[in-house]
């Protein structure tokens, strides 16, 4: 197994990176690292500026996002850790990408429509493009698996697509370029969604920060956040059926959920007949229980610049070298003289 995934640096860590995604990545690296399979993670530096971005900000979020996954539990001996933009194959198979995928593929992408909203004119081109990099952040590693949340689902088989495509037309069958990779998606924890709205994704760019839980939240503004948290009048009912319709109370019991392990109708045998008030009490202190400690451990390693950058240059001297070979087989596929 070959687990690849990246996270932008733009924001905040919040809850729904860390149950769709980080805390997988952290179990997959202890699960496949006993099997004798690798993990790379990144920070998809590249991708933030398909978005109006900080320059200034930049490196310093970049390197404060990898505190963030660092204290979620990757461990930088056992996963490559590294950011794209010292990995220059990444961009370099993307161009080459650009040749196979399609622009009916492209148009198709619900998080360009999303992130264009009506001013698909003024979007920028990297924004359109952004899932053929994203396509050649997990080709160029051979990836079998990539866990990510539900919104990356979408990209994820266009990658497929493409490795397909570029498969089918470059390759001959019995000789492929690339390996089709699987997406890993938490069952419970999929979608997390905002607090302010259960119909919207918790997400960095919501205007509210009472939307999210971020990692870096002290104790008190978590349980504020989670005793303000919109929901409606009614108890919770005993058996799943009875959140249809309730999308705020949906969410809250779905990060339970996630946050102990089980399901949603686990959740409810518990909780079922019981008002809001004493579950989010006990949903915050699960939280805080929880995050608490991951917090601690990223306060403290975010000051240490050196530390954090010599982790990720170790990272991408690794990434270069795996990515060397998959790089070097499309060139050559695509008849280039080099
Ligand atoms: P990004 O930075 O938006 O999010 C990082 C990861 O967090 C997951 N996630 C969520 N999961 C559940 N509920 C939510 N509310 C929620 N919000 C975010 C995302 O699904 C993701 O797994 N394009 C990607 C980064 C990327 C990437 C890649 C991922 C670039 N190249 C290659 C995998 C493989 C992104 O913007 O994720």
């Amino acid at each position: 197994m070959r687990i690849v995934s990246g996270i932008q640096p733009t924001g905040n860590l919040h809850l729904g990176n860390y149950l769709g995604a980080i805390r997988n990545w952290a179990r997959l690296q202890e699960q496949v690292g006993k099997a004798g399979g690798d993990c790379f993670f990144f920070l998809a530096d590249l991708h933030a500026i398909s978005m109006p971005h900080d320059a200034r900000g930049l490196a310093n979020a970049t390197r404060e996002i990898a505190a963030a996954v660092i204290a979620c539990g990757i461990d930088a001996d056992r996963s490559v850790l590294f950011n794209q933009a010292q990995v220059p194959s990444h961009a370099e198979l993307q161009w080459l990408l650009n040749g196979t995928a399609r622009m009916g593929w492209l148009n198709r992408m619900t998080q360009f429509k999303d992130k264009s909203g009506k001013n698909r004119e003024g979007a920028s081109a990297a924004l359109f493009t952004y899932p053929v990099l994203q396509a050649a952040d997990v080709l160029l590693y051979q990836t079998t698996h990539v866990p990510v949340g539900e919104d990356q689902k979408q990209h994820l088989e266009l990658a497929r697509d493409i490795a397909q495509k570029f498969n089918n037309d470059y390759c001959s069958e019995d000789a492929p370029l690339f390996t089709l990779p699987e997406p890993m998606i938490p069952p419970e924890a999929a979608r997390i969604m905002s607090l302010r709205d259960g119909t919207a994704k918790m997400s960095k760019s919501d205007p509210s920060d009472m939307s999210r839980i971020n990692l870096s939240d002290d104790p008190d503004t978590m349980m504020k956040k989670v005793k303000k948290a919109k929901t409606d009048p009614e108890p919770l009912p005993s058996e799943p059926a009875g959140l249809e319709g309730r999308p705020e109370a949906l969410n809250l019991v779905s990060i339970y959920a996630a946050l102990t392990d089980t399901s949603v109708a686990g959740v409810l045998a518990e909780f079922g007949g019981e008002g809001f008030g004493k579950f989010k009490a006990a949903l915050g202190e699960l939280l805080v229980e929880h995050l608490g400690p991951v917090t601690a451990r990223f306060n403290e390693l975010k000051r240490d610049v050196e530390q954090i950058d010599a982790i990720l240059a170790r990272g991408a001297a690794r990434a270069r070298e795996a990515a060397a070979p998959t790089l070097s087989g499309a060139y050559q596929a695509l008849g280039f003289l080099r």
